[in-house]
């Protein structure tokens, strides 16, 4: 079989998933605050931040009243408290979630996301209301716990932006975390950074468990070049790194 390719056809098909992004950003925005509030600078307030990785480093680092001590927690994915108080703290004003490893968050805690696929955004907007059936690369919670009136959505132009200017297109895409230390340097003055580094393997293994894909490495995600970007941050003064061990 002869494979044609057809720019009518293209244009119709982008036109089609265009339109359905339209349609399901304009029924999120139907259900979340169209802007999230995010307090202003000041010159006479030093806005601070925790960015919380959930790396396993954060084991025995004693990093929890540091991390506490910050205006801003925020925390990721299946990032956890409970049980691991002393090494990460308590506090989570911010937590960056996708469908694939979403939690439930009490009332005070915003929900993050930064959608990369249009799935991300209907999600969002039916896991928080009628329950969500579709279907990803990974299993997803039909319904969570969350204040949909502090559910904050990033532009999608903000990951591609991340991906092709700050890591040059390394990897598939950058990692949740990366994406929350970017969002810190937007809405803070002060970024503190914690529980970021793969292990001796380089394998990016949890603080709450034992890695049992050895093969996991950092996924799809430029983890070298991410790490390497941490560390100049640090050294240029722009973020503070606390490497746990
Ligand atoms: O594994 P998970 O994606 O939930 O971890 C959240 C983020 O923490 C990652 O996206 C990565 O940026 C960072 N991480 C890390 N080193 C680890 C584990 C996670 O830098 N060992």
């Amino acid at each position: 079989m002869k494979c044609v390719f057809s720019p009518q056809k293209h244009l119709q098909d982008n036109r089609q998933r265009f339109s359905a992004y339209k349609e399901t950003v304009k029924k999120m925005f139907q259900m979340i605050p169209i802007s999230a509030e995010v307090e202003a600078s000041s010159p006479d307030r030093c806005r601070t931040c925790a960015v919380v990785g959930n790396s396993v480093n954060l084991k025995k680092s004693h990093f929890g009243p540091l991390i506490d001590f910050q205006d801003v927690v925020i925390r990721m994915n299946q990032g956890r408290t409970k049980g691991y108080e002393a090494d990460v703290g308590t506090r989570t004003t911010h937590h960056v979630m996708y469908p694939e490893s979403a939690v439930d968050l009490d009332n005070t805690t915003r929900l993050v996301l930064f959608p990369f696929k249009i799935l991300d955004l209907e999600w969002v907007t039916k896991a928080l209301s009628t329950g969500f059936s579709g279907r990803s690369y990974a299993p997803m919670r039909s319904k969570i716990k969350a204040n949909k009136d502090l559910v904050m959505v990033l532009n999608p132009s903000l990951m591609r932006y991340v991906h092709e200017v700050w890591l040059q297109r390394k990897g598939r895409y950058p990692s949740t975390g990366f994406m929350a230390l970017v969002l810190a340097l937007h809405i803070c003055d002060e970024v503190h950074v914690f529980g970021y580094g793969a292990d001796s393997d380089g394998n990016w293994s949890h603080y709450w468990e034992e890695l049992r894909n050895k093969k996991l490495k950092t996924g799809g995600h430029p983890g070298d070049t991410e790490y390497a970007m941490i560390k100049e941050l640090d050294q240029h003064q722009i973020i503070t790194f606390y490497r746990g061990w």
